[in-house]
């Protein structure tokens, strides 16, 4: 089997469930070494232990990227014990439900000190480390930034997160820009909607089921929906790509 991402190291967050989960065992498949970080370290223990049942390397990393302080040294423990880090994969993120009149200042806040600060600072410490080991020099760097199609469409409900998410999608051409000449590559996938603990109680009411009846293609995505672009956006294929958001939604936002 032809493993593209053989020799890379890859962090990624948010992957005691959902689409992190996912994203680590298919950069795992494809040849790479796997930290995955997130809260529920329980969660990552199986996962990493799954991985290397495969014959793949994989290490749990316990981390709350609200906690800008902890990254850093996060990123630290995985260069020890892994080597040095070319590829992270900045998907923790939180829903952020709640109409604009009754959100509370908290659960905004939460919001973006999970899905816009700690995807900031995560890529900056990312990206330092990165530039100072020469992985970057050698045009292996990349940072994946998991936005959403609420970085465009509002989705009512969730002003918060989609605001959250067009955050994401700017700093990914900002950065992209910033480190261009240094050899880091910040891309951003935007997916659609895929059945996980973020949203699966909603998908279970008569109003998440008319929300899929309104889908062009009545469906929510599968798990493996996302698997090409993050594959192409994590390896060699982006050599010549950088400060992109790469739409994958079946046309649920058309
Ligand atoms: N599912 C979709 O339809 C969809 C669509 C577009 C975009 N997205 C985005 O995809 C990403 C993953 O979402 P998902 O659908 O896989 O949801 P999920 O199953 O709820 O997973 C969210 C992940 O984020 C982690 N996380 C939350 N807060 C954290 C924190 N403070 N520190 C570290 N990790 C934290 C969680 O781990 P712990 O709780 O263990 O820390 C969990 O692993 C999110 O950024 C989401 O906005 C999802």
């Amino acid at each position: 089997m032809d493993k593209p991402l053989t020799g890379q190291v890859a962090f990624v967050t948010g992957a005691s469930s959902g689409l992190g989960r996912r994203f680590a065992h298919v950069l795992a498949d494809a040849g790479a070494a796997v930290a995955l970080a997130a809260r529920r370290t329980e969660r990552l223990d199986k996962e990493a232990a799954a991985i290397a049942g495969r014959g793949g390397r994989a290490m749990a990393v316990a981390l709350d990227v609200a906690d800008v302080g902890a990254i850093g040294p996060a990123l630290d423990r995985v260069q020890a014990e892994l080597g040095p880090l070319s590829i992270l994969i900045n998907n923790a993120g939180v829903g952020g439900e709640g109409m604009a009149l009754d959100l509370s200042p908290e659960a905004f806040d939460q919001t973006f000190a999970v899905n816009v600060r700690g995807v900031y600072f995560a890529a900056r410490e990312a990206a330092r480390r990165m530039i100072d080991s020469g992985v970057a020099g050698e045009g292996r760097a990349r940072i994946v930034n998991i936005a959403s199609i609420a970085a465009e469409t509002v989705l009512p409900g969730l002003t918060a997160y989609c605001a959250s998410k067009a955050a994401v999608a700017m700093m990914t051409k900002g950065l992209a820009r910033e480190w261009a000449r240094s050899g880091v590559a910040v891309n951003a996938i935007c997916p659609g909607y895929i059945e996980t603990e973020i949203n699966s109680d909603w998908f279970h009411t008569e109003g998440g089921q008319k929300q899929i009846k309104g889908f062009p293609r009545r469906r929510l995505m599968d798990e493996n929906a996302l698997d090409a672009a993050l594959t192409m956006l994590a390896g060699p294929a982006a050599r010549f790509i950088t400060g992109t958001l790469v739409t994958v939604d079946d046309g649920q936002s058309l």
